[in-house]
């Protein structure tokens, strides 16, 4: 689009519309507000438990009675939607654990549901929390990964949060064909009004160290497996494959797409949301998370001021839905940048 303009200096100045508060809001054109945010937590077996996690400094593992606790302390009229992520105590080569009805995940899904039925709860679907080899597929005996075989896990896994009251699943395993494996398992089950969030454009990103810390879900803890997960996850140089991906989930069903990291890769969410109709989200990561949170500790950044710009970035590309690990702070910081409603 082309702008036609009414003129030049010193008819035209850009200063007047900036002059006055009131002014600089009337003409604000985006906006980033606490109900697009979602909060991210981990969770584990065990009672009591609320571990930090080194290097996400302000994060922690809970056990299912203590998120509790803290999620009685969230401003859930703020921040009304959650993402879990479950610790298993068990790993095993196919990562059955992930879709057992008494895993902790599924667990706590059903306990968070009782207590608060109005919160908001997403379930992250994948395996390699609960691989032996951190892998989010299953394994071949010659190291590769089995695609196909993994779809029926991950189906399943799926199911088990949904049966245990999840209102939304987030596969995030990067698996060929796995939002049309896990739509038709959760209609087959008739769970036919519970949305997928795909994790579509996920990339093999090293923003995620701090993460699977926090998980202990490094892959290629065993000899034969591959140590990185390139062979599924994309490239960081590629666009065009991004659209791709994000075009055949929406194929598969997918509700929601998403592309993640979030700050390294704003033109692959501009460009998606310029092509794609329906809602897309951004996962801003746990490295992206801990680089600003090591700055504030230095003293080089102030938080309540960067986070803000940094997710009003992901919208202006065109995100809605945005992950942040910040969210719980956010709803008690005052910011000109974020809006309550
Ligand atoms: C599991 C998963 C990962 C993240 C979300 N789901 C880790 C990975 O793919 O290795 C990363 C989230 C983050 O870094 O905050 N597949």
């Amino acid at each position: 689009m082309r702008q036609v303009s009414s003129g030049k200096f010193p008819k035209v100045r850009m200063r007047r519309l900036r002059e006055h508060p009131v002014m600089r809001k009337l003409v604000q054109e985006t906006h980033l507000s606490l109900h697009q945010l979602v909060m991210p937590y981990f969770v584990l077996k065990g009672k009591g438990i609320r571990q930090p996690i080194n290097a996400m400094p302000g994060q922690f593992r809970f056990s299912t009675d203590t998120l509790l606790k803290e999620l009685d302390k969230l401003q859930r009229n703020h921040i009304s939607s959650i993402l879990l992520f479950g610790i298993p105590e068990k790993k095993d080569k196919t990562g059955a654990g992930a879709s057992e009805r008494g895993g902790v995940v599924q667990k706590t899904v059903r306990e968070i549901k009782k207590r608060f039925p109005d919160l908001f709860v997403m379930t992250d679907v994948c395996l390699c929390a609960y691989t032996n080899h951190g892998h989010c597929g299953v394994l071949k005996a010659n190291g590769q990964i089995d695609n196909d075989k993994s779809l029926k896990m991950l189906a399943q896994t799926a199911v088990s949060h949904a049966e245990a009251g999840a209102d939304l699943v987030a596969p995030s395993d990067m698996m060929d064909g796995r939002v049309k494996a896990i739509r038709g398992q959760l209609d087959q089950h008739e769970f036919t009004h519970i949305p997928i969030m795909s994790y579509a454009a996920k990339y093999a990103s090293s923003f995620y160290g701090p993460f699977r810390d926090a998980a202990g879900s490094f892959p290629g803890k065993q000899k034969n497996a591959p140590q990185d997960r390139k062979s599924y996850q994309m490239n960081p140089a590629n666009i065009r494959e991004a659209l791709r991906e994000i075009e055949l989930d929406i194929q598969e069903g997918a509700d929601i797409v998403m592309v993640k990291p979030a700050l390294a890769y704003l033109d692959v969410l501009r460009e998606a949301s310029q092509r794609f109709h329906l809602p897309l989200a951004a996962y801003s990561v746990s490295g992206e998370y801990s680089m600003v949170k090591a700055a504030q500790e230095k003293g080089y950044l102030n938080e309540k001021e960067v986070v803000p710009e940094m997710l009003l970035s992901m919208v202006r590309a065109g995100a809605r839905v945005l992950i942040t690990y910040f969210a719980r702070e956010m709803a008690s910081w005052k910011s000109d940048l974020i809006s309550c409603k």
